[in-house]
């Protein structure tokens, strides 16, 4: 008679712990939208900005045109600015402030082609490219889901070092979209954490993790912090 009290109970426990761990999963947070800046670049520009935005893109060479090295000029072009040169608005025939000095006609006006969500999103992918000192070394995308999958826990569900765990234990893991704190340490160091853990608390993911899988976290932490 008491045990079946107990089995219910830990049946009630159990169903309970269950439905805390969809209802966070159904929750979880999107990716940042540098992300689906990225997939819009991948798919509209980089033909011809190239594939780190140097201008180096095969169809630039082909149509023997030299796009702008967005890694430098964008650094001192304010979001507005950069609004207007996606959507095409504000050539520079029109005086005063609001133009953007555009002169080549290759570049495209994609004014009906993204809403205004989309090219903020662009605008974010642009501004990692310039900002960022590390290449992506694999795909971001598969490494946001390992990363809500392993290590959010603890480094919360956008990296900032806010996980369930961090509330248990003293641990204190660094903002991973904080630039200043990800920039300094290289890729491979990176790797190396990731695969070796640290200190007391950081797991090693050498065993778990293949190299792939580790570079796409790699890559999710460094378009993360832009
Ligand atoms: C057909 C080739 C082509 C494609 C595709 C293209 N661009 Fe361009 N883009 C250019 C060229 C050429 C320039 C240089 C124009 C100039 O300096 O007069 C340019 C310039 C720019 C600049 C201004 C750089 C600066 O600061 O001076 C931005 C920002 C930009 N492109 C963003 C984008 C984005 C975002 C996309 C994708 C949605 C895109 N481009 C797709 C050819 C292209
Ligand atoms: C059990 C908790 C826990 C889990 C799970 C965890 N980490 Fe960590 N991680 C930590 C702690 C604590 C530190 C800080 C270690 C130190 O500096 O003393 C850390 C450090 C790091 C660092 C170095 C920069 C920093 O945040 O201090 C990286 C990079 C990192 N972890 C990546 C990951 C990745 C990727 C995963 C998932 C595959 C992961 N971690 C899973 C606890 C965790």
């Amino acid at each position: 008679m008491n045990s079946g009290v107990e089995r219910m109970k830990k049946i009630f426990a159990l169903t309970v712990l269950f439905g805390l761990i969809g209802s966070i999963s159904s929750s979880l947070a999107e990716p940042p939208r540098a992300f689906e800046g990225r997939r819009l670049f991948v798919s509209y520009c980089q033909l011809c900005h190239g594939v780190s935005g140097e201008g180096d893109g095969p169809l630039a060479i082909q149509m023997q045109i030299s796009p702008a090295d967005l890694t430098t000029t964008i650094r001192s072009r304010s979001d507005t600015i950069l609004k207007k040169i996606i959507t095409g608005q504000g050539r520079q025939t029109i005086t005063g402030r609001d133009r953007h000095n555009l002169l080549s006609e290759a570049m495209p006006e994609w004014e009906s082609v993204f809403g205004e969500q989309q090219v903020e999103a662009l605008i974010a992918y642009l501004r990692f490219l310039s900002r960022s000192k590390h290449q992506l070394m694999s795909d971001p995308e598969v490494g946001y889901k390992l990363y809500q999958q392993y290590c959010a826990v603890c480094h919360g569900e956008e990296g900032e070092g806010d996980g369930v765990m961090t509330k248990l234990i003293r641990i204190q893991p660094a903002d991973h979209s904080n630039i200043n704190e990800m920039n300094p340490i290289s890729n491979e160091g990176l790797v190396r954490i990731i695969q070796e853990g640290k200190d007391e608390y950081m797991p090693a993911w050498k065993d778990i993790l293949n190299r792939n899988e580790i570079e796409a976290l790699v890559s999710y932490i460094r378009l993360l912090s832009n």
